[in-house]
């Protein structure tokens, strides 16, 4: 039987207009420009303002704008995934609002929720799906309202996290292009390090949980950077030694854009020079579920067919992976 393989044939990313810089910042709270900049290596970040918009309107117009790249009628859509941790609301899923505001009507959607590393547990899911051979358009949404559980008075987490989303296409190849190969990972002990305390289940919002201000990202920035930096640079690693790949055969590594140091360390146990990272950070900020396909979406016209392409990305759960793909077109045919 023939091997059928699930190709990205279409990217696009969206962020809101408003632009919280470093400067802005420095009037928030208690801190620098210099010391984001060096610490993180981000100077701006995108907000989206406007009462009662939500990470589906991000979502919305990456996929609408998807659409018409790849010309597909919403019709034809089959199934679309969305991968945040900012969702509209607890339910429905952002996937359901998404395909509703855009017209996806003949489809099944759901979310998925792997924090910072949703993009690419989301690409892999979709191409099971795709490999199957039963669903031939699938959309994949990365796409947060980060600045919803910012706390903008806690210097430590709100100079890093801005807003915006993306999306690909996948369709089925028989070419030896598209999701080759993938390595994914998860270990909820590192939930104590990076979590959001109330609003779930298992502490729903009070007076009290707001009073203590509960429902915004909490986070152990030390820790984690040091379980982001070895478990990204390794995953990294390791999926280029199982596909034999070495970093002269790698056109791009397309990191999760959380700190600029530990994009930095990941290409470097890599063996790659600048040249060959994506990296749009100092623009963006870490939004999350967004920085994969807003990096893939700047980068799409200098990626040629065939090019090797490692995605990676760590965040809370903890989760992290990286996969590996053979980029399935030329930007201008
Ligand atoms: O994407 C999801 C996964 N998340 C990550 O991968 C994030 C990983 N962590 C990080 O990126 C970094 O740990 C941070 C950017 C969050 C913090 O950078 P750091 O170099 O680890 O700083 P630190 O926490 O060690 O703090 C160093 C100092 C502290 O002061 P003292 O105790 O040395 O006096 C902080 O209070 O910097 C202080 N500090 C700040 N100073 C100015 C913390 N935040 C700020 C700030 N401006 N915004």
């Amino acid at each position: 039987m023939t091997k059928i393989n699930a190709a990205i044939t279409g990217i696009n990313a969206w962020v809101p207009d408003y632009i919280l810089d470093n400067k802005e910042l420095e009037k928030m709270v208690d801190t620098t420009d210099e010391w984001i900049l060096t610490r993180t290596g981000i100077s701006e970040r995108h907000i989206l303002k406007g009462e009662g918009k939500g990470t589906s309107d991000l979502g919305t117009e990456a996929v609408k704008g998807l659409l018409k790249k790849t010309n597909t009628s919403p019709e034809e859509v089959d199934l679309l995934i969305c991968a945040t941790v900012t969702p509209d609301m607890q339910f429905p899923a952002t996937a359901n609002i998404i395909s509703d505001k855009v017209g996806i009507k003949n489809a099944f959607s759901f979310d998925l929720n792997a924090a910072c590393s949703g993009f690419i547990y989301a690409l892999e899911t979709a191409s099971k799906f795709v490999q199957s051979g039963q669903y031939k358009k699938v959309v994949v949404v990365g796409a947060d309202k980060m600045s919803s559980i910012v706390d903008y008075t806690d210097r430590t987490t709100c100079i890093i996290f801005g807003d915006g989303g993306g999306a690909v296409m996948l369709e089925p190849t028989t070419e030896n292009v598209g999701i080759l190969d993938s390595a994914l990972y998860s270990d909820g002990a590192g939930r104590v390090h990076l979590h959001q305390k109330a609003g779930g289940s298992a502490k729903p919002a009070s007076h009290e949980t707001v009073d203590a201000r509960e429902h915004y990202i909490y986070q152990e920035g030390q820790a984690v950077f040091k379980f982001a930096v070895t478990n990204m640079a390794d995953v990294s690693v390791e999926i280029m030694e199982r596909n034999n790949l070495k970093s002269e055969d790698i056109a791009y590594l397309v990191p999760h854009q959380a700190n600029l140091r530990i994009i930095e360390a990941t290409a470097r146990r890599m063996g790659l020079e600048k040249e060959k990272v994506m990296i749009n950070i100092q623009r963006y900020g870490n939004t999350t579920n967004g920085t994969i396909p807003l990096c893939l979406h700047e980068w799409e016209s200098k990626l040629k067919k065939g090019d090797n392409v490692v995605l990676a990305a760590f965040g809370g759960g903890f989760t992290w992976g990286a996969i590996y793909l053979k980029w399935a077109y030329d930007f201008n045919s």
